[in-house]
């Protein structure tokens, strides 16, 4: 077939069969037709062939070294367990003297992880035991035979062990056996010389895939052969496990008895199924297990390859006597939880988190793989993008209907169809004439633009990107060694090689204001298709068996290649703009670490109600792997949402973090004011609350970048022993300050809230009422205007409320409090302003408040001394709600001056809700407010 012939099967099935049905599962594997997931599976919990010689272990200050042995086939392997602060453990485990190295994964960690000391407590010879310690309290023994190792807590309860169920495999590379071994090989294998004795059977090689693959018409020619792996990770005092994103499922994992494993393989999955443990565009290799007890416990298995997960949780959530009970009368045992991660090939590399707190868990992970950069302000507003804005006209149009309806906005972002017939680096000669007069006209109202870049190159002579890339060699090669070459968007494509650091730097320069003409520091980045999509690849990707630079197969690195994309993108974008601005990214795949460069988006979902309600489990899901900065196309990409769900939809994309409209080329347009005035009235109120609580995203996202600590909280973080919640997947909180449950049910008029804190003495405030509600269930009438919002009484919110066209316009604004009492009459509240863009809060330009309320003051106050900015905003309002007597007077004091003025006060005796009109105190240096 002719190559235009070839785009047009490739590009217009594509179309055909995502735009009109749902996920086609024939496109993509079942662990059975993955030959190592299939082999891996197979193998029964039992004994492990696996010992740890007991002789051979050493022990520097913080890493025990030993072999290990395979018994089966006397392949030797050699064991790190290295002990690191912050209650984590390494374990890695590589073959001793391996044919060739296995994959190593690079790039993830953020630096090398801090070292604790580790001790041995006791070698136990005849029990074939080690004991060693942390300089934390946690400690480890390693049973030699079989191999197992069991982690303690400082109060020497078992919570975690690796290989309890013998599931635990590393296949050793060996030589191809469709040819006679020579001696040396023979050697290398361990096996015997002589010539009577058989030649050793390895079971994998059963496997008709272990040296091929064929799936539908692709064929894998697997060069290395075999060189699966395995673990076992039980929990033994958790009941819930949680993490491994990105799969469109429930956020307390399922077991995975009698269904295929959770899969993590970064793919192009349109319209993707709900409840299913099929991988999609991200992969987050991190679990973590939580119990009754209010304690968590974590794994990370650093492995960038197609990776599977069986999982068996759900145990009852209830206290552990009651289902031992139940055990005791039917006589069964549930299983403990656990996980298994199986992986194609790699290195064993995992590390272990004792916690105990589930916020310790999601602190020590984002320690080692990093937290993500403070965004600029405007990333958190609200965006508004669709596939595509057709031309400037077009753009113009948009953004001055937002302004006509008097909806904030401050991003309007350009899909494939802005460049040359989609090469990327290149606008449309004519749709995209004047991008600079474009950028101009939106940056004139403190707006922004961000715009697609795909890791894609078409193919087309005279474009200089092909033709660097060929001249220079800066493309993924295929089995032969030539450049690869596949379809997407731009018909006949090659993929840049990322892992190259040349091709990093090509690539980061392409965004040099002088290279790219028509962008300006205010063009920001979105990389999408970055699996990579390969339209005609198996199962919508890139050969396992293509190389990358350093000669690694795609297989071996595959989760990692968005990830180097949005780094290439991150880099050049800061050399952009000399490192002055914060680097705004855009990604579709992601994998551990993608915090660090990029907020990610759940990709392309669909107008159904189903789709929006998936959108809090899998943001969360992502909040808890490090990945605080999530979204979801507000809307639905696919299908067109009729004014309820577009309502509703727009209601709970304002309070999660990433915050876009988006959809289809396909669709009918739907920017909100096309909808009927109600319609429009009720999404503009929902955009305008997102904006008056840009202050706590923005302070939020402020401490996650210094603590690790997700935005987007599951209840279990804040509660840890409710029970109850451990499986509830509408409904989280916004640090420790909301409590969101979006109305994600059609035609409801009450939905029913689970407010947590009976055995705390919680209050919350219904936002809209300050009317103060008791823990436990609440049925919550909701008329469409509604979005059930608690804010937790003891935290004060800090809120902008005068409505502007853009956040950028809004920095100067007053601030509200908002002072939701505690049942002891105690609030607070921190406070993160800077100038929104730069790094110049790098070099002490910002403020970091604590808003106290105690004893009948009200303070504000630095947290971090040292530094300042000099804000022009200033303090419009205070709404104490909760306040049951009112006190008769107040007054401003300022703490540098010494001065004091009387405020002005009014009482709600309705709702007990106390208002401090004009403080008109500057919010650039501390204050009280007493009130008497
Ligand atoms: C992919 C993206 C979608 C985008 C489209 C065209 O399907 O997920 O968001 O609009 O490509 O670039």
């Amino acid at each position: 077939m002719g190559s235009w012939k070839l785009y047009f099967v490739a590009v217009f099935g594509f179309l055909i069969s995502h735009t009109v049905v749902g996920v086609d599962k024939n496109n993509f594997k079942t662990c059975d037709q993955s030959s190592f997931c299939r082999r891996l599976r197979k193998l029964n919990p039992g004994n492990s062939p696996y010992e740890l010689l007991l002789d051979t272990v050493s022990l520097d200050k913080h890493t025990l070294s030993a072999d290990i042995r395979n018994n089966n086939y006397n392949v030797l392997f050699k064991l790190n367990l290295i002990a690191l602060v912050d209650g984590t453990f390494r374990v890695v485990i590589d073959e001793k003297q391996p044919l060739k190295p296995r994959y190593k994964v690079e790039y993830v960690l953020n630096g090398e992880p801090t070292v604790d000391k580790l001790t041995v407590v006791e070698k136990n010879q005849n029990a074939g035991t080690i004991k060693v310690a942390n300089g934390q309290g946690h400690s480890v023994i390693l049973h030699s035979k079989p191999l197992k190792f069991d982690f303690f807590n400082p109060q020497n309860e078992l919570v975690l062990s690796l290989n309890e169920k013998g599931l635990t495999t590393l296949e050793h590379l060996r030589h191809k056996p469709d040819h006679p071994k020579t001696d040396e090989e023979k050697k290398e294998d361990g096996e015997n010389n002589d010539d009577n004795v058989p030649e050793l059977q390895y079971q994998e090689e059963n496997d008709p895939g272990a040296w091929e693959e064929n799936y539908k018409s692709h064929h894998d020619t697997k060069p290395r052969g075999p060189e699966g792996l395995s673990m076992d990770v039980t929990f033994p005092k958790a009941t819930h496990v949680y993490g491994i994103p990105e799969h469109a499922d429930s956020f307390a994992l399922k077991s995975t008895k009698g269904q295929d494993p959770y899969r993590l393989y970064n793919l192009d999955v349109f319209e993707y199924e709900l409840d299913s443990t099929m991988a999609i565009y991200g992969a987050v290799p991190v679990a973590y297990a939580h119990g009754a007890d209010g304690n968590t416990v974590g794994v990370f298995w650093l492995n960038a390859a197609e990776t599977w997960v069986d999982v068996e949780a759900g145990r009852s959530g209830r206290a552990d006597v009651v289902s031992s009970l139940v055990n005791l009368v039917s006589g069964s045992t549930a299983p403990l939880p656990s996980v298994r991660f199986m992986s194609e090939s790699g290195v064993l590399d995992t590390f272990i988190f004792m916690g105990p707190s589930p916020s310790d868990c999601f602190r020590q992970y984002t320690k080692l793989t990093g937290t993500a950069n403070l965004p600029q302000m405007f990333a958190l507003a609200y965006h508004q993008c669709r596939w595509n804005y057709n031309d400037e006209e077009d753009v113009r149009s948009v953004e001055e209907n937002f302004d006509r309806n008097d909806i904030p906005l401050d991003v309007i972002w350009l899909d494939i169809e802005y460049t040359d017939r989609k090469k990327y680096f290149t606008w449309d000669a004519i749709r995209f004439a004047h991008p600079n007069e474009m950028v101009t006209n939106l940056t004139s109202k403190g707006r922004k633009m961000v715009i697609i870049i795909d890791p894609h190159i078409k193919r087309e002579g005279g474009y200089f990107v092909h033709e660097d890339a060929t001249n220079q060699g800066l493309y993924v090669k295929n089995k032969d060694g030539k450049d690869y070459e596949g379809w997407c968007w731009p018909g006949s494509s090659s993929y840049l090689d990322f892992f190259d650091p040349k091709v990093r730097k090509y690539y980061s320069e392409r965004y040099l204001l002088d290279n790219f003409q028509g962008t300006t520091n205010d063009v920001h980045i979105w990389n999408d298709m970055n699996e990579p999509s390969v339209f005609n690849g198996p199962e919508i990707t890139m050969p396992k068996d293509c190389i990358h630079y350093g000669d690694w197969e795609h297989r071996h690195v595959h989760n990692l290649y968005g990830l180097l994309q949005i780094k290439g993108t991150y880099e050049g974008l800061m050399e952009r703009s000399k490192n002055t601005r914060r680097p705004f990214i855009l990604t579709r795949s992601a994998f551990a670490g993608t915090q660090r460069y990029a907020a990610v988006w759940t990709g392309d979902n669909a107008a159904e109600w189903s789709h929006l309600a998936v959108t809090i489990p899998m943001c969360l899901s992502f909040a808890i792997s490090g990945v605080s900065f999530c979204g979801a196309d507000v809307g639905g990409f696919f299908k067109y949402p009729e004014a309820e769900l577009m309502t509703r939809w727009y209601q709970a994309g304002a309070f999660q973090p990433f915050f876009r409209a988006h959809s289809h080329i396909d669709t009918k347009r739907r920017e909100p004011y096309l909808y009927d005035a109600q319609t429009m009235a009720h999404i503009r109120d929902a955009i305008r609350r997102r904006y008056s609580y840009l202050p706590l995203w923005y302070t939020l996202f402020y401490e996650h970048s210094i603590s690790g600590l997700p935005v987007m909280r599951p209840i279990f973080m804040h509660f840890p022993k409710e029970t109850d919640l451990f499986s509830i997947d509408n409904e989280y909180l916004i640090g420790n300050y909301l409590l969101v449950r979006p109305v994600t049910e059609e035609g409801v008029s009450s939905v029913t809230v689970h407010l947590p804190g009976s055995s705390t003495g919680e209050i919350w405030y219904d936002v809209d009422t300050y009317q103060p509600l008791q823990p436990g269930k609440l049925n919550q009438p909701v008329t469409i205007s509604k979005i059930p919002v608690y804010q937790r009484g003891g935290t004060i919110i800090s809120k902008k409320e005068r409505m502007r066209r853009s956040s950028a316009l809004m920095a100067n604004d007053p601030y509200t409090l908002i002072v939701a009492l505690s049942a002891n009459h105690t609030a607070e509240g921190n406070l993160y302003i800077d100038d929104g863009e730069s790094f110049s809060y790098k070099e002490g330009k910002y403020i970091y408040a604590k808003l106290n309320y105690q004893n009948n003051v009200l303070s504000y106050s630095l947290i971090d001394k040292h530094a300042s900015y000099p804000t022009k905003a200033w303090l419009e309002r205070v709404v104490i709600a909760g306040m049951k007597t009112p006190p008769k007077k107040a007054e401003l004091r300022m703490l540098a001056t010494g001065t004091s003025s009387p405020l002005h006060l009014t009482y709600h005796t309705g709702n007990d809700v106390l208002v401090v009109r004009k403080p008109e105190v500057s919010m650039a240096a501390p204050w009280n407010i007493v009130f008497e």
